[in-house]
């Protein structure tokens, strides 16, 4: 069995040892996610009964609910290797041919952010996810000539945050599309708690249920957060990690107790007092808090959409009265004209 390569390229792992230690690398480890999880335990038992290759798998979800984690969790239980690249990283066809021509049958090439290929080099995906074969141009001009590849059967496992930028060709050839939802606190605690042991640090149950609930369901966040309160409890309280202790570190961080943090607090803020609650289009809404419009889109709506603080319309983004709630406001009245809308 294969352990998860270390120097997989993790964009956003500001630690990359501390996350990679905390990576679950079984199934029975990876808490959460139930459906998704029997899913995929499922078709891994039918194919090692059948010895059979896995089909492709598409993993959709926000970013840090364990995409790349199932990716290697998945390559683990099959007993396959799994090469790892990321859409923007594959620029030619030839790096295409290259990754994929050093796959032998049954194993796995994980493509995060697959939503960033180029149009080019879907085109060249579908056959080899199809058919197992690549044609590829090789030369240029008169002695230009088509090569066909035989590939070894090999599995495809894609990770988008954008599920929606997948284009239908593409999503198409995935046998199994599994999205991946934020974590209820009861799971992120029973997770923070794992990795607490794992980094060899005593934890409440208060302790690690606080940190959860300020999670935004997210495991990678609980992971950091986790390790702030950490720090916080070595300089403050002799390392001791109580629910309280927990508290004034993450009241420190100026996270609040439903996890907002400071963009998700200038998202709100901009929305109510500059757009009048919207609606708005989010490439506004990103200049006025100084944001790409994508990130807006993938890391913080996502969360406030879910908790009803925010809602996406034909028109824009419009506040909810959670909102307003939150700020400490009261909804104005709305006109005839904005029922419309
Ligand atoms: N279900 C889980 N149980 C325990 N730990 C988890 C779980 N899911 C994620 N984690 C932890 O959260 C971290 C982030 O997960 P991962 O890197 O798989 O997220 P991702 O979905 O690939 O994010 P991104 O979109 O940013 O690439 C992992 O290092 C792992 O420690
Ligand atoms: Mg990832």
């Amino acid at each position: 069995m294969s352990l998860p390569d270390p120097k997989s390229p993790e964009p956003e792992a500001i630690d990359a040892a501390f996350e990679v230690s905390l990576r679950p690398p079984l199934f029975e480890e990876f808490s959460g996610q139930e459906k998704t999880v029997a899913r995929l335990r499922l078709m891994v038992e039918a194919a090692r009964q059948r010895g059979d290759t896995l089909q492709h798998i598409l993993l959709s979800g926000p970013p840090g609910l364990g995409k790349t984690t199932l990716a290697y969790i998945i390559g683990n239980a099959m007993g396959s290797e799994v090469r790892t690249t990321s859409g923007p990283m594959i620029e030619k066809a030839g790096d295409l041919a290259g990754l994929l021509t050093n796959i032998e049958r049954g194993g796995i090439l994980f493509i995060d952010e697959i939503h960033r290929l180029q149009p080019a080099i879907e085109e060249y995906l579908y056959p080899a996810m199809e058919d197992f074969k690549l044609d590829i141009v090789i030369d240029q001009g008169p002695s230009a000539r088509s090569v066909r590849l035989n590939l070894a059967h090999f599995t495809l496992i894609g990770a988008t945050t954008r599920a929606g930028m997948i284009s239908e060709p593409l999503r198409s050839r995935f046998g199994m599309n599994c999205r991946l939802d934020y974590y209820p606190a009861g799971q992120l605690a029973t997770i923070v708690s794992r990795s607490a042991g794992l980094i060899g640090s005593g934890i409440d149950e208060d302790a690690s249920q606080e940190i959860a609930r300020r999670s935004r369901g997210t495991p990678r966040i609980a992971n950091n957060l986790l390790r702030w309160v950490r720090d916080f409890a070595q300089v403050r309280a002799d390392g001791k990690m109580s629910a309280e202790i927990a508290a004034s570190a993450l009241t420190m961080l100026e996270i609040d107790e439903e996890g907002f943090d400071e963009m998700d607090k200038r998202i709100l803020e901009s929305l109510i007092g500059l757009f009048d609650g919207g609606p708005v289009g989010v490439n506004s809404l990103a200049v006025a808090i100084g944001e790409e419009p994508g990130t807006i889109e993938e890391v913080h709506e996502p969360y406030l959409i879910m908790q009803g603080f925010l809602k996406r319309t034909p028109q824009g983004r419009v506040a909810m009265p959670k909102a307003y709630r939150k700020l400490g406001l009261t909804e104005p009245k709305k006109t005839a004209q904005q029922d419309l809308l």
